[in-house]
């Protein structure tokens, strides 16, 4: 295939739905060869190809990466973005909910970055991408845990990024608004108002509207194409504008 990515495999977490799985399509119609690996793989179609995996369960990771490698020979770009939304203050999530939403959010990205390491070693243009959020910046309301997820998963790009760079392994996130998936559709689900609610996250955005999953696919490309080759250690908002403007309502 020709393109940007040509010649080299990307994998996705989370690739079955939302955000992942416009991902997925974007770098395989740029040209990648794309494993996605996801807890369920039943809405994965060709040219994406199918992984079963559950980014808390090491061994379930380290088969997948190693059917992955085989199948496509190598992997040259990690995209880290299974994740799980949480709502509530900090009073309202037990314990067992902290521990649950850390170990999809958090240690799953460590957990699979670590066993992808030995495959992007091999890559002359490896390439690791981390979903953080708008919730690592901005005090969201009833985001307690999961803006305690992503502000890690922030820090723990900037820290991978240090310590991979001289290996030639290049580490940034996205920090998305809020983006129109399945994932805000459940949590929209949870409140007494849904539609209210929705409203009231499309005008979070200066924008007016919420993110689109394309938009933040494009984002990622960028951030794990090969003509990136200068940008590691970053965080690009894709977020209408939530962080930086304040505009005049
Ligand atoms: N939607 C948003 O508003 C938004 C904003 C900022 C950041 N994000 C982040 O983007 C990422 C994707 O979000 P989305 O909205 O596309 O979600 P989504 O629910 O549409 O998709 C998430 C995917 O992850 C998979 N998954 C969940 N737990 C898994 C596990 N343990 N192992 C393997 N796969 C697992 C699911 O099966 C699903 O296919 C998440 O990390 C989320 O925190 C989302």
């Amino acid at each position: 295939m020709s393109g940007e990515f040509s010649g080299l495999v990307a994998v996705v977490t989370g690739g079955a739905s939302g955000i992942g799985q416009a991902t997925a399509v974007e770098l395989a119609a740029r040209g990648a060869a794309v494993a996605v690996l996801d807890v369920n793989t039943d809405a994965v179609t060709p040219p994406l190809r199918g992984y079963r995996a559950d980014v808390t369960d090491r061994a379930s990771v380290e088969a997948a990466l190693a059917s992955v490698a085989a199948d496509l020979g190598g992997i040259d770009i990690l995209v880290n973005n299974a994740g799980v939304s949480a709502v509530g203050t900090v009073e309202e999530n037990a314990d067992a909910e902290w521990t649950r939403v850390l170990d999809i959010n958090v240690t799953g990205i460590a957990r699979v970055s670590s066993a992808a390491l030995p495959y992007l070693r091999a890559s002359s243009h490896a390439a690791i991408v981390n979903l953080s959020s708008i919730a690592a910046l901005n005090g969201l309301p009833q985001r307690v845990l999961y803006s305690a997820t992503k502000g890690a998963v922030m820090a723990m790009t900037f820290a991978m990024a240090t310590d991979l760079v001289s290996e030639g392994i290049r580490v940034n996130c996205v920090r998305p608004g809020t983006v129109a998936t399945a994932f805000v559709d459940r949590m929209l689900a949870g409140f007494a108002d849904p539609i209210a609610e929705r409203a009231a996250l499309d005008a979070r955005q200066a924008t007016g509207r919420m993110v689109t999953p394309q938009e933040v696919a494009d984002a990622i490309a960028y951030l794990a194409s090969p003509r990136s080759g200068s940008t590691t250690g970053t965080a690009l908002d894709v977020d209408g504008g939530v962080t930086h403007l304040r505009v005049r309502k």
